[in-house]
């Protein structure tokens, strides 16, 4: 076959034929199907689409591109979460060892960060020395011994995923459902998982703001999970404003850490039960996701959650006692503090200019062999809705140069608006589809 042919097919919206798929995405794997040709075959899909019948074939390709991991010798439900991503939105690094401590086993394999959003790779490898670039026979060994495992894709797990999704983080072909639901399935479907809750990021610092293309989303996950036998629930929950009050890499994992130690962050901590409820729910054991959530809040209170993350930070190799040493942790060299103009309420905290805030800071990628900045990031003072004085400080910017904290400046002023009038509260959770 020819790769320019099936591009040209591509974007002439014609449907293709499942050897076509087949034969681009192995292509581009053994390297007949070059990196600009992958880039220009992934932006035909983004302003063409494909039909659920497409959609269906990709996520079997890239699911076959690799190895799919048998659990069936674990005793215990197997159950994971995957979000299709935002801004602070660091629920996995609290959810998985959370319902891991429940007698669940939590296989879990995450991405990097994605344009302006955050990825759980990248927040784990700013935990020095933590290994989630796992072997099948490492990642059974880990998750027979623990109960939760947290990898990449790999050579061997999801490689066509690892690949494509590399290149949609720098060439802004993200924001197509096809595409989403088959970099999710192909991850959920090899990890070994019999259950999934899906956190559909609404708003605009989703890879998909608007809320009638996640209700497309979430029916092409739910459907591609039930043609692979898999019981899921899909949980739309809001991405106007950040989630929590640390943007970046090892800032997230700090908030995660203070709040598995008892730190009353509302919103992140309603996002994160509630999801960890529905996979308690989904694992068979409560009859409701409210009692799930209820679950979810002792584990966190009663230090099982801290303990699970701990075990696994120490069984992937991570370096624990830089962890526990809370008075210690690094800031980068730069900071900056962003003010109040005037008094009033905060009424705009726009997740989007927020996110690729943090990209300028050095947090995201915008070419592939860019470093991230594990340090760099974002601590708000106030958060959505708080009434402030002049002059207080909203948040601080932390970056290792200060020429990026100025270009992350220029997104928090568009990010941030005061008003003297109040806003009605925000309404987290959109909608739970099962
Ligand atoms: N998460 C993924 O794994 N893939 C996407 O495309 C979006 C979110």
């Amino acid at each position: 076959m020819n790769p320019v042919e099936i591009i040209k097919a591509k974007k002439n919206n014609k449907s293709l034929r499942k050897e076509e798929i087949q034969y681009f995405i192995n292509g581009y794997l053994n390297g007949e199907v070059a990196d600009y040709q992958m880039s220009a075959f992934l932006m035909a899909v983004c302003f063409n689409g494909m039909s659920d019948e497409e959609t269906f074939y990709l996520t079997e390709t890239m699911l076959k591109s690799g190895r799919t991991v048998d659990l069936s010798h674990i005793k215990f439900p197997k159950v994971d979460k995957h979000s299709t991503g935002g801004v602070g939105d660091k629920t996995s690094l609290i959810l998985a060892p959370l319902v891991a401590s429940c007698e669940i086993a939590v296989p879990m394999i995450s991405g990097r960060g994605l344009g302006h959003t955050g990825g759980t790779l990248d927040k784990l490898e700013s935990i020095r020395g933590f290994n989630f670039n796992l072997s099948v026979e490492e990642y059974i060994r880990i998750i027979d011994k623990n109960n939760l495992v947290m990898s990449g894709q790999t050579d061997e797990l999801c490689p066509a995923d690892k690949k494509i999704y590399a290149l949609r983080d720098v060439t802004s072909t993200i924001d197509n459902t096809s595409l989403i639901t088959a970099s999710i399935m192909s991850k959920k479907l090899a990890e070994g998982a019999d259950s999934i809750v899906f956190d559909v990021k609404v708003g605009t610092g989703a890879n998909l703001g608007d809320y009638d293309k996640c209700m497309e989303l979430s029916g092409k996950l739910l459907s591609i999970a039930k043609k692979f036998n898999k019981k899921a629930i899909a949980i739309l929950t809001d991405m106007n404003i950040p989630l929590g009050k640390k943007i970046g890499n090892w800032f997230e994992v700090e908030e995660c850490i203070e709040v598995m130690n008892g730190a009353d962050i509302p919103d992140l901590l309603k996002v994160n039960n509630i999801l960890a409820g529905a996979m308690i729910y989904l694992a068979g054991k409560t009859d409701s996701i409210e009692s799930g959530e209820n679950i979810a809040m002792e584990k966190i209170r009663n230090g099982s959650a801290y303990n699970k993350f701990l075990e696994t930070v120490e069984i992937q190799n991570g370096d624990v006692n830089y962890i526990m040493d809370f008075l210690h942790y690094k800031r980068p060299e730069y900071t900056y503090s962003f003010n109040a103009t005037q008094d009033g309420f905060i009424t705009k905290m726009d997740a989007l200019n927020i996110g690729l805030a943090s990209v300028e800071l050095g947090a995201g990628r915008k070419r592939y062999t860019d470093v991230i900045d594990p340090l760099a990031g974002i601590i708000f003072k106030k958060v959505f809705g708080d009434r402030i004085m002049k002059d207080d400080i909203i948040c601080e910017l932390y970056s290792s140069s200060p020429q990026k904290i100025s270009e992350a400046v220029k997104y928090i002023r568009e990010a941030i608006e005061i008003s003297p009038i109040e806003m009605p509260k925000r309404k987290l959770i959109i909608d739970i589809i099962k």
